[in-house]
């Protein structure tokens, strides 16, 4: 399973430094085997070695250049990171990223060979608007993306549910990401308030191949309980 930790604007580059000592030492005590990924803020990208993966909350799609305000590849290159988080929700709907924008930061990291690590979800309003209405929106998420690169890791995030404490229930989560498997074959996340009083349940549903958690997995040892969550499951 794929256990994703998204530190969003949170955790200084001494405090993540920390964290992924703390994480390590817990990940090995326990025998973690599954794939563990932790996305840091920009400023605290570091280069690491070991169990868990570092990767980039973001970066404009380019080498380089004239981007006010954003990174590189090649600031990514220089820490080792050749993962990248694309279409979080708050980067679409906060930050005003459009899908057209999306689709060539993705076609950029993927010639790159970045593992990516794809977001889609619906906001309130549109899951209330029926399940067509909320499949076809959800379907222009995936436009223009090449479902079938062999890196790439999509996570179902419903808008509403990230931060708040709300989940869908086991049964929507299961018929959606059923739904969604057919879109594409990639390992398929869902994310939005998981935590460890959760990860068990969310993790035993078909369909759910991982979880990628925000605000829950501040803490080290708490998101290393949903590692050790994750490993239980996959043994049965
Ligand atoms: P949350 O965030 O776990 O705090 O709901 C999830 C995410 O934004 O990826």
């Amino acid at each position: 399973m794929i256990i994703a930790a998204n530190l969003k604007t949170n955790l200084t580059r001494a405090e993540t430094l920390e964290y992924l000592k703390s994480l390590e030492s817990c990940l090995s005590k326990s025998s973690i085997t599954q794939e563990v990924l932790v996305f840091p803020a920009t400023s605290s990208i570091v280069a690491h070695n070991g169990k868990i993966i570092v990767g980039a909350q973001n970066a404009h799609g380019a080498i380089k250049g004239a981007f006010t305000g954003e990174i590189g590849s090649m600031h990514l290159d220089e820490f080792g990171i050749k993962t990248i988080l694309i279409g979080h929700s708050e980067r679409r709907h906060v930050l005003g990223e459009s899908q057209e924008e999306l689709v060539k930061k993705f076609d950029f990291y993927k010639n790159l060979g970045f593992k990516i690590v794809y977001c889609v979800g619906e906001p309130l309003e549109v899951r209330e608007s029926g399940f067509d209405n909320m499949m076809e929106y959800i379907s222009k998420q995936y436009e223009g993306i090449d479902t079938n690169y062999e890196n790439l890791i999509i996570a179902y995030e419903p808008v509403w549910a990230i931060g708040t404490g709300l989940t869908p229930t086991n049964e929507d989560i299961a018929s959606l990401h059923k739904e969604l498997k057919k879109k594409s074959a990639s390992a398929l996340l869902y994310g939005g308030s998981v935590k460890v009083s959760n990860a068990k349940e969310v993790l035993s549903i078909d369909a759910v191949d991982g979880i990628l958690v925000g605000g829950a997995a501040l803490n080290a040892q708490d998101f290393c309980e949903m590692c050790k969550i994750a490993q239980e499951i996959e043994k049965n």
